[in-house]
């Protein structure tokens, strides 16, 4: 018995005493971008402790294996919504593109263990760049884990997450501690580089519903993610080769007015990218949730965002729209003021199904507008090469590639007509 005490007392010590660069110990440790993603990188932990490091010793790694100085940033301090858990955010700029980082939270390194790497992102396209999207994470932990566990596998430089994450309703803190452990065990690809994340709101952040909501009903989703600009919509670019146009589906900010203005005036001003996608939570042209005597297509929501989004995507030409909340797999036809239009259209690519139960999908009678719909977890994978194509594929949690879309052209830039006058 007395030993047992002993045990016990020595394995406390022990735990108190790991310093919090170990990271094995925190609860979360991810990464995100509030600037641009070739030069910048925002270092997040959520820990327990009120003592948590003041920041993130980081330098370059060099391929001839000449150590770099470490540098140190501090990290700013606060909790996760409304609880006591401690949130640290160390915002790293002025680094080089395209180029492998490690890093360690709090102690100066002393041990390879308590090191992990992150790449920012090019500045040119010059050799192809992955990412994963999708939405709709986890009703359970054990299906999180396992699309989470597909994502390492494929080992993409980004994944892009929209809305839905752990369906704590801003209330239920005890989900998001679920769901940063799994992020933190899964979101490390090869040589423990971590996958930074680019983030959407959904329904399921923000507290009891849809309507009305402001970003106070969503206090947890804004203390986790410093967003750019400040907001749950956003344009993150990446070079002259790609930008994220990032949207809130009406969930703290109105579909129509601001947001819809605000996205114009973003559209307009990334016409040249190479590759320019869309992403927001719920969809336009969705595969559930149909109102009494009509099809999904025909909710308020997914007709708000007809009306207002999707005239801009066709006219500044999107790449494609990834969409979620359905909890099924689609992939639309080419669409174009809700007409099939396969030479101009946009694709729309969802319906968030990353760890959800997914749902039944309409007969290809009854949806016009699916060129594919599935019952199926999967996430979207992509590849974008050098030479303006691209490869997008439906991966499921066991790995299987089961859709998949080619651009075999360079995206066309959309032709402005010519000022009155
Ligand atoms: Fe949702």
């Amino acid at each position: 018995m007395k030993n047992a005490n002993r045990s016990f007392w020595l394995m406390l010590v022990c735990l108190v005493a790991t310093p919090v660069g170990a990271a094995e110990d925190l609860i979360g440790l991810y990464l995100t971008w509030r600037g641009d993603p070739t030069t910048t990188m925002t270092v997040n932990w959520v820990d327990i402790y009120e003592y948590s490091g003041d920041g993130v010793y980081f330098r370059a790694v060099r391929d001839d294996d000449r150590d770099e100085a470490w540098q140190h940033v501090e990290a700013a301090e606060s909790t996760v919504g409304p609880t006591t858990l401690q949130l640290r955010r160390a915002e790293l700029a002025g680094l080089e593109p395209g180029t492998l980082y490690e890093f360690c939270v709090g102690e100066k390194p002393d041990d390879a263990a308590h090191i992990w790497r992150f790449k920012t992102m090019p500045a040119k396209l010059d050799q192809p760049i992955s990412f994963v999207a999708g939405g709709d994470m986890m009703h359970n932990r054990a299906m999180m884990d396992a699309m989470n566990a597909q994502m390492q596998k494929l080992n993409p430089d980004f994944a892009v997450l929209m809305g839905d994450l752990a369906y704590a309703n801003d209330v239920v803190g005890s989900r998001w501690i679920d769901w940063l452990q799994s992020w933190k065990e899964y979101a490390v690809g090869d040589g423990k580089r971590l996958t930074p994340m680019v983030l959407a709101i959904g329904n399921h952040e923000v507290k009891k519903g849809y309507d009305g909501k402001i970003p106070e009903d969503a206090e947890y989703f804004y203390s986790l993610f410093s967003l750019p600009s400040d907001r749950s919509y956003f344009a993150l670019d990446f070079g002259d080769y790609l930008s994220w146009i990032i949207l809130d589906s009406g969930h703290t900010h109105d579909v129509a007015g601001k947001q819809t203005r605000w996205l114009q005036a973003a559209l307009a001003e990334r016409c040249d990218q190479q590759f320019l996608f869309a992403g927001y939570h719920f969809p336009a042209y969705g595969t559930t949730k149909a109102p009494k005597d009509g099809l999904p297509i025909d909710s308020p929501r997914a007709k708000a965002i007809q009306e207002n989004w999707s005239p801009l995507f066709e006219r500044y030409g999107v790449t494609a729209a990834f969409e979620n909340d359905h909890h099924t797999f689609k992939r639309s036809h080419r669409l174009r003021g809700r007409q099939r239009d396969d030479e101009n259209g946009i694709l729309y690519l969802g319906d968030g199904a990353w760890g959800v139960v997914p749902r039944e999908v309409p007969s290809p009678e009854v949806g016009w507008w699916l060129a594919k719909a599935e019952s199926r977890n999967h996430l979207w994978h992509a590849e974008l090469r050098p030479d303006g194509t691209a490869t997008l594929e439906a991966v499921d949690p066991s790995g299987e590639k089961f859709d998949s879309v080619t651009l075999s052209a360079p995206r066309t830039k959309p032709v402005e007509s010519a000022p009155a006058g």
